[in-house]
């Protein structure tokens, strides 16, 4: 018989409460444009078409990686590869899945990929004012690379570009050479 007390199985995410089992990370399938586009709707000013959307599911150097609760997709990762390069193109998790750990878990799964394809450089750009976004990032290692000037034609906000360098195969970091 189940112990009461016990914790739901699974290791726990660091301090979230969520466990290993509450979310799993899987590409994402035209099966979930409608979904993509309202998870996105909810936090993009300049949101994106299912059009769009369709696109970076065809194109061959788009991943796009599915946060997923149970069969739910509650997030995405959008990174573009080319070369030994990925840049972060669009991340967004539910708002009602958000703060639950989530978003460190589908990062550090894209984080866990890149290197894997070669990628020793990932790079996005992220909203000046977007604090919840640029404190996940400086976690997991990036820091601001530069500012584009009043970058999104929305609110003429600036974008900050942050940067990862990550370990080569050899362990050596791609600056150290
Ligand atoms: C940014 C976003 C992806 C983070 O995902 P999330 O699932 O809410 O984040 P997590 O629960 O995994 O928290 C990760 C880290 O984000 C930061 N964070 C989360 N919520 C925060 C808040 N309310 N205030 C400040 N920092 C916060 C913290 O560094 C946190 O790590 P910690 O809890 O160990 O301190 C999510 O909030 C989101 O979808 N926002 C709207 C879309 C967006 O801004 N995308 C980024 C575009 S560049």
């Amino acid at each position: 018989m189940a112990n009461p007390d016990s914790k739901p199985p699974g290791k726990l995410v660091e301090e979230t409460g969520a466990t290993v089992d509450t979310f799993h990370v899987a590409p994402v399938s035209h099966l979930w444009l409608g979904r993509l586009v309202e998870i996105d709707s909810n936090w993009n000013p300049r949101s994106w078409s299912v059009q769009l959307f369709e696109r970076e599911l065809s194109s061959s150097s788009s991943r796009v990686r599915g946060l997923f609760v149970q069969d739910l997709l509650v997030g995405y990762l959008i990174g573009h590869v080319v070369c030994d390069e990925a840049h972060i193109v669009s991340f967004g998790i539910a708002p009602e899945w958000r703060e639950k750990g989530g978003g460190k878990f589908l990062l550090a799964d894209f984080l866990r990929m890149a290197p894997l394809e070669g990628v020793v450089v990932i790079s996005l750009d992220v909203r000046a004012s977007n604090q919840r976004a640029r404190n996940l990032y400086s976690r997991y290692g990036f820091s601001v690379a530069g500012v584009r000037r009043r970058y999104y034609s929305d609110n003429g906000e600036d974008a900050l570009t942050m940067r990862v360098e990550l370990p080569r195969p050899n362990g050596k970091r791609s600056e150290a050479e």
